[in-house]
């Protein structure tokens, strides 16, 4: 039996499991605003009614990551839900068109041999949690929509990861990012 990938929405909306302490537009358009994300799991999607916008994704098989790689994030990373991870990041995130032009070979050169992606992320495991959703096969706006969770004393060390992502030549080819924290309810 096959197992269908597991759907996941986040909607803006006045009421959710998280707050919006912040959101900031990077690059590109930004999204309504909203006071609270909602999160469904699940198909069809749950969304209140009165959302503003709505992101979806599926938890998709891993693209780019080798067989050490893959086993050196199994034996580390966190999963969600962690009780002491009360501070969690939206960042919806699109790949311009030069990006999806490329051959996955020239596409895994520029984000691990150049850009290091997996092995800057590492150095952040356990500490911050995530989980990747993809979207753009879906039609959506977005081609990823990521999730992160940590505990507040992990900001710093979140912020340093952004920083250090966010000037690789990966970055380059984001077109569109909107950052959004949130704080458990
Ligand atoms: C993809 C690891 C943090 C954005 C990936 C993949 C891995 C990974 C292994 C590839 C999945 C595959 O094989 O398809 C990590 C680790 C992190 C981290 C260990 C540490 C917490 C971040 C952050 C962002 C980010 C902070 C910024 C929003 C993305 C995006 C992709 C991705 C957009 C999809 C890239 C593509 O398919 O073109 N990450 N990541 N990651 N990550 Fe991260």
């Amino acid at each position: 039996m096959t197992v269908a990938p597991l759907l996941v929405a986040f909607a803006g909306a006045d009421a959710g499991r998280w707050r919006i302490t912040s959101a900031r537009t990077l690059i590109g358009p930004p999204l309504p605003a909203a006071s609270h994300i909602a999160i469904s799991e699940g198909t069809p999607p749950a969304l209140p009614s009165n959302r503003t916008f709505a992101l979806r994704g599926v938890v998709g098989n891993l693209r780019y990551t080798n067989r050490s790689e893959r086993d050196g994030l199994a034996a580390i990373q966190a999963g969600l839900a962690r009780p002491q991870a009360t501070r969690a990041a939206l960042i919806p995130i699109r790949k311009t068109p030069a990006w999806w032009a490329l051959a996955q070979d020239e596409r895994r050169a520029i984000f691990e041999e150049q850009s290091r992606h997996i092995g800057i992320g590492m150095a952040h495991l356990p500490a911050i949690a995530r989980r990747l959703h993809h979207a753009r096969e879906l039609g959506e706006p977005f081609d990823f929509v990521t999730w992160f969770e940590y505990a507040p004393e992990d900001e710093a060390s979140f912020e340093a990861l952004l920083a250090s992502l966010r000037a690789t030549p990966e970055w380059a080819y984001i077109d569109r990012e909107i950052d959004i924290r949130l704080a458990r309810t």
